[in-house]
């Protein structure tokens, strides 16, 4: 792939951005939950482009992003009632709801699935950017495939530099983990993957089900959530229950003897608890909104301290704690660790 020199645009550049992206080109612009890596959804080869961006694999479909209902309705087959009741309530926001396909959505964006993802995201500059474009923008989350998803500009930079023309540079992301993935294709609805919206919302106005993580060889139907994701460089501990302090004392003090660098991932208030480890701390204990919007930031600073052992302390998963312990399953690849 030839090394492009990637602008950093700032946020009141959006007519670049829209223009490169008029030009079959990519951008990575902000959300509300994640940075995105974005072009035309109706133009198979910018689409394309994509997928070569992230080394992201072919058979898992990105996300339709739309300025708002009246949007979605010309890349959609039906929008169940249940549906626009979601979107009316819920939009813009960090809900991504799949649908029966469109016939004028191209096969490269779904994958080849009959469904599509569609999402309006509720961040002031990714809604400029969409409204100064005449087609939806297709975006997964603009990180090289398998890396923590990006929360600010400079975890794009980091990742895709020289990858891509451009970065709109929109600060912090807000939710900090992804949207929540909703296939609205099923009875009940099913939540493919937690995210921004939490459970307890959705189940406020809709039934709903939570598909159960993946085991053995049974394919998720959300196909990304088959791909190792999220993984820092070091190895990953995730432990759980009263006794997880202790647990964690015991086992990095094998792992310091050996000479290797540990960190752990805890909540503030409880960071004396681990003299000798570098603390990547989790915001103030409980807050799980501060946590969401650390997260892929802290998982990040692992790999720059260079960290061989990682243990984080698992939370609730109430609310936005499901989210975030999904991604932390992930990132400890089944290492995980109940007392
Ligand atoms: O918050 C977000 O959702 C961010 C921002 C940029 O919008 N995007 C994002 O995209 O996280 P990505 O590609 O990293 O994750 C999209 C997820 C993947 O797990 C993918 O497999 C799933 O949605 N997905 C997309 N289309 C689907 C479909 N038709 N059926 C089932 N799952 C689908
Ligand atoms: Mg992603």
């Amino acid at each position: 792939m030839a090394e492009l020199k990637t602008q950093l645009l700032k946020a009141d550049e959006v007519h670049k951005a829209a223009e490169l992206l008029a030009q079959g080109e990519v951008v990575a612009f902000p959300t509300e939950t994640v940075y995105g890596l974005g072009a035309n959804a109706l133009d198979p080869q910018a689409v394309a482009k994509i997928f070569q961006a992230k080394g992201r694999p072919q058979d898992n479909p990105l996300i339709v992003h739309c300025t708002g209902v009246e949007q979605v309705e010309g890349f959609v087959k039906e929008i169940p009632e249940k549906a626009l009741l979601l979107m009316e309530r819920f939009w813009p926001g960090p809900l991504t709801l799949i649908l029966p396909k469109g016939d004028a959505v191209p096969a490269v964006v779904t994958a080849g699935l009959d469904t599509v993802a569609v999402r309006v995201p509720d961040h002031p500059v990714a809604l400029r950017l969409l409204r100064a474009v005449p087609f939806p923008i297709a975006a997964p989350s603009a990180n090289l495939s398998g890396r923590p998803s990006p929360t600010r500009a400079e975890h794009v930079m980091h990742d895709l530099a020289g990858r891509i023309p451009a970065v709109l540079d929109g600060g912090e992301t807000g939710f900090g983990v992804e949207s929540t993935v909703l296939d609205c294709t099923v009875q009940p609805f099913r939540v493919l993957r937690p995210g921004g919206l939490t459970v307890e919302q959705l189940a406020e106005l809709v039934e709903v089900s939570v598909e159960a993580p993946a085991v053995g060889t049974e394919p998720p139907r959300s196909p990304g959530m088959k791909y190792a994701h999220y993984a820092p460089e070091a190895e990953v501990f995730l432990v759980s229950g009263p006794g997880a302090a202790a647990k964690i004392q015991e086992l990095s003090e094998g792992f310091l003897m050996k000479g290797q660098r540990v960190g752990v991932m805890t909540w503030e208030e409880r960071a004396p608890l681990y003299p000798g480890l570098v603390v990547l701390p989790m915001g103030h204990q409980g807050d799980l909104a501060e946590l969401a919007s650390r997260l892929f930031h802290l998982l990040r600073q692992a790999d720059e301290l260079g960290l061989q052992v990682l243990f984080v302390e698992a939370v609730s998963e109430e609310r936005l704690g499901l989210a975030i312990m999904n991604r932390l399953r992930k990132a400890a690849k089944g290492r995980e660790i109940r007392t």
